[in-house]
């Protein structure tokens, strides 16, 4: 599997350091709110287990999943529900929990859905961030890295539903994906 990687972009370590820093900030600022933390299958189920062990306080969890439609490289806006929560979040303090945000039109359709469901706040945790490809504003209040324009794995995120067992980020070689894309007409599971 590791042969299936050009670099590591961000090691183990300095993931885990970087999660204990998010969660002690996002501890800071709920002091004193119920917080329940929404994670978007399956790419963010890593990094939300581990954000939630780093914190000495009660959270709730839940989780949604919406499949993008597309090549699997790329995100086309369209997306379609897979699985709703399980729970009301009407009067909750709502924290989503994202692997990566690139275009950001799946984080933007997730987030409007949400707000009409009437949260008392509702706030964004990303681990990682690719900024050059966004085509929309998205307000991401918790970032763990700005990462390359580059199509990357591990630590939660796939390609083609592997390589999320790596407990490192890497960039994928890109023979890996040319050889492998999907006809455009085919869905992935965003996340
Ligand atoms: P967006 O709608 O373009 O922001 O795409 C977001 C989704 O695309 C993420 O939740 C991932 O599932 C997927 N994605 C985007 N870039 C990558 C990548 O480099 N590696 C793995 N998945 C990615």
């Amino acid at each position: 599997m590791i042969d299936d990687v050009e670099h590591i972009l961000i090691s183990e370590q300095e993931i885990q350091q970087r999660v204990q820093e998010l969660a002690g900030q996002i501890e800071a600022d709920y002091a004193g709110k119920d917080l329940l933390m929404v994670g978007l299958l399956k790419g963010a189920v890593t990094f939300m287990v581990d954000l939630a062990r780093a914190m000495d306080r009660p959270v709730a969890v839940d989780f949604m999943a919406v499949s993008s439609y597309g090549a699997s490289t790329e995100s086309s806006g369209v997306v379609r529900f897979l699985k709703d929560l399980d729970e009301s979040i009407e009067g909750k303090h709502v924290l989503v929990i994202e692997d990566i945000v690139d275009s950001g039109l799946t984080l933007q359709y997730i987030l409007e859905i949400l707000r009409q469901r009437k949260p008392a706040s509702l706030r964004v945790c990303v681990l990682l961030d690719k900024k050059e490809r966004r085509q929309v504003d998205i307000p991401m209040h918790y970032v763990g890295f700005t990462v390359p324009d580059a199509f990357v794995v591990g630590y939660g995120l796939d390609f083609d539903q592997i390589y999320r067992n790596l407990p490192f980020v890497g960039v994928l070689k890109p023979e890996i994906y040319e050889s492998t894309l999907p006809d455009a007409s085919s869905s992935a599971e965003a996340g």
